[in-house]
């Protein structure tokens, strides 16, 4: 894989502001880039700083997707910004979802929060070959019903019976609602797991959230039956160069940066301390 030191010049086509503090920002960059689902780049903003991201969209080429969530003193700027503003993507980063492991299996998809925008270049990869993967199933967990992060298109993609789609809530003000394509409980995303019918021998899983999130789901995965080599989870750790030079990102001996984020919940457990 080439690593790109130098940022690529790239200005914000598109802004979707439809999730408070959670934007899908669109990136048009002046040369392609190929980054893939579970990898990541580091945005500029110039005379501020830089931070990590997600590919929130699978193919991007000339385009880069990012849902970011407004959370200190960078992302703060680039909320500042307005569609036409220059950034710079250096990237891409690490290792990602490694695809070809989801070959003739059914996916499991388990997301918390944001976590949902690293799932769905993952989950645009998979529909890219359809045929090649069985039942995908995603279970999807947020705070509240209006913090959920691409309903429109989950909610059309499970309505033309092309993925099963299960929500969770930690609050509403109105009951969960329900339809023939998907249902929504209050609760957490691990509750979501109890009665779902799934081939957990045939089941690749995917899993992205908070690290509370990773504490409980990863293990009842494995308890479930679902083999340990292909329970896949993102790790996210303060970063800086994205080449396994800096060591801000190192966790039980390894780089996240670059032998990561994705690893597999066989690999963590060889890593005390990584979740
Ligand atoms: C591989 C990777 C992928 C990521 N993907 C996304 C994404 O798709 N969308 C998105 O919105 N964010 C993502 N992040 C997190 C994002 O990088 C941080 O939110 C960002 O660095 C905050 O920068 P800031 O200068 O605005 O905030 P700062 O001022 O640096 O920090 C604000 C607050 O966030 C905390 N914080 C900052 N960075 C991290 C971090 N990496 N882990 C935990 N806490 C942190 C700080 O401790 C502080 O409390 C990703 C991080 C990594 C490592
Ligand atoms: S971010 Fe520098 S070594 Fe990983």
């Amino acid at each position: 894989m080439m690593v790109a030191f130098q940022p690529v010049p790239a200005v914000i086509e598109a802004i979707d502001k439809k999730v408070a503090d959670n934007h899908l920002f669109t990136f048009r960059l002046s040369e392609s880039i190929s980054v893939a689902p579970g990898q990541f780049v580091e945005l500029s903003i110039p005379g501020v700083g830089a931070f990590p991201v997600s590919t929130a969209a699978h193919p991007g080429g000339a385009t880069f997707q990012a849902c970011i969530r407004r959370a200190g003193r960078v992302t703060a700027a680039l909320y500042r910004l307005d569609e036409g503003a220059n950034v710079g993507i250096r990237g891409p980063f690490g290792q990602g979802f490694p695809l070809a492991a989801f070959a003739g299996r059914d996916v499991l998809l388990v997301a918390g929060g944001l976590g949902m925008a690293p799932l769905r270049a993952l989950l645009q990869a998979l529909l890219g070959e359809r045929g090649r993967v069985g039942e995908i199933i995603l279970l999807y967990g947020s705070r509240e019903p209006d913090a959920i992060l691409f309903r429109d298109e989950l909610e059309g993609l499970a309505a033309a019976g092309t993925i099963k789609v299960r929500y969770s809530v930690d609050f509403a003000t109105e009951l969960p609602w329900s339809t023939d394509a998907y249902v929504c409980r209050i609760g957490l995303v691990t509750e979501l797991l109890r009665d779902l019918r799934f081939a957990p021998a045939q089941t690749v899983a995917a899993v992205c959230g908070p690290p509370s999130l990773y504490g409980c789901v990863l293990e009842d995965l494995a308890r479930l039956g679902i083999d340990p080599e292909r329970i896949y989870a993102t790790l996210e750790r303060r970063m800086q160069c994205g080449v396994g030079q800096c060591c801000h990102c190192v966790t039980a001996g390894v780089f996240v940066c670059s032998q990561g984020p994705v690893f597999s919940l066989a690999e963590l457990r060889r890593l005390p301390g990584s979740i």
